[in-house]
């Protein structure tokens, strides 16, 4: 069966098969191809996508109006908006869905992206829930497809850090999905919930992907890929320090580079990256606990195992892959 995503949502990997997500890698390989050889396109000319933002960002925002710029699109970033606060989010997505060919949503809860998808009537794409990131993790599988030499069922990823937030959630759905050895490298406090993890076994059954949680960094062993996220996500600031206790002994350092026994390993990470002082956060958290780099360190950052920016650079191509797969003029 020909993969056909036209008119569908992006809310989590949850709703796609592993045919379709491995359709949405492609399709961003000959998107990134495409961009290389200095060719626009015109995919999705005539197209509108309200870029709907409740929380900060710098990747997904740009990625969203540099891939839709790209291909002949029209963006609206609309930041204070009246949903939640005069107008409901029913009334706010029956209104967007009259002008608007496709919404990117990223915010608090998972209920008002799934509420725009439900009452607009057009595409919608999750750029990030506090419980799932899903365009994050097309990006980071096709740096991996790029930067690590075996098909993506054969990779071991290990992801240090607070494995119960979106990060968390959505590599997990997506190791699953795709048939990956995932491993949850945290203190059981920050597993994934109980409900998740069983959901995603089962998928796993079906996909031969190993799902494992641990609380003991020797499973960082023969993993391809190590990848962390901040410990403290957006609308949690007030958790730093019971943070900081939990995760300071999963920090990915040169130390836990070396448990992996990979010397081809690579790190990744979803930035923003709490890697030194030179943000005010940084310097704030310094201020206080007296660290000065959090989930991980500078020297690792920096390293020749670090692919983060071009994890970032590939948010951009696939974006646009998923907002040509599901509004696009293919
Ligand atoms: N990784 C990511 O979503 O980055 P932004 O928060 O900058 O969008
Ligand atoms: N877990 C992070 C991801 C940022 C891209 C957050 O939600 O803040």
């Amino acid at each position: 069966m020909p993969v056909n995503l036209r008119g569908r949502h992006l809310l989590t990997l949850k709703d796609f098969t592993p045919e379709e997500i491995q359709y949405l890698l492609n399709l961003s390989f000959d998107l990134k191809a495409k961009k290389r050889a200095g060719i626009r396109g015109n995919l999705l000319a005539g197209k509108n996508i309200c870029l709907l933002f409740e929380k900060t960002s710098t990747r997904t925002r740009c990625a969203f109006e540099v891939a839709a710029h790209d291909e002949g699109a029209n963006v609206t970033f609309l930041t204070n908006s009246q949903m939640g606060k005069k107008e409901s989010v029913e009334d706010t997505a029956k209104v967007l869905g009259r002008y608007y060919d496709g919404i990117e949503f990223r915010g608090f809860k998972q209920e008002t992206v799934d509420a725009l998808a439900k009452y607009s009537g057009v595409s919608v794409w999750n750029g990030l829930t506090d419980l799932y990131h899903p365009t994050q993790i097309l990006a980071d599988f096709l740096t991996i497809m790029e930067h690590v030499n075996k098909p993506l069922n054969q990779v071991k990823l290990v992801y240090a850090g607070d494995a119960r937030n979106n990060m968390g959630n959505s590599l997990m759905i997506g190791a699953a999905k795709l048939g990956m050895h995932f491993v949850a490298l945290a203190p059981e406090a920050l597993w994934p919930s109980e409900a998740l993890v069983e959901e995603m076994k089962a998928v796993a059954a079906e996909t031969g992907a190993t799902i494992e949680l641990s609380a003991d960094i020797s499973a960082v062993a023969g993993a391809d890929v190590l990848y962390t996220d901040v410990w403290v996500s957006m609308g949690e600031e007030h958790l730093f320090e019971e943070r900081i206790n939990q995760l300071k002994a999963y920090q990915v350092n040169m130390d836990m580079v070396k448990k992996t026994e990979n010397p081809d390993v690579i790190f990744m990470h979803c930035l923003p990256a709490f890697h030194d002082l030179e943000t005010e956060v940084g310097q704030s958290i310094s201020e206080k606990f007296g660290i000065s780099e959090m989930e991980v360190t500078d020297e690792v950052f920096r390293s020749r195992y670090s692919v983060v920016f071009d994890e970032a650079e590939n948010r951009m191509h696939t974006i646009k892959a998923v907002m040509v797969a599901t509004i696009g003029n293919l």
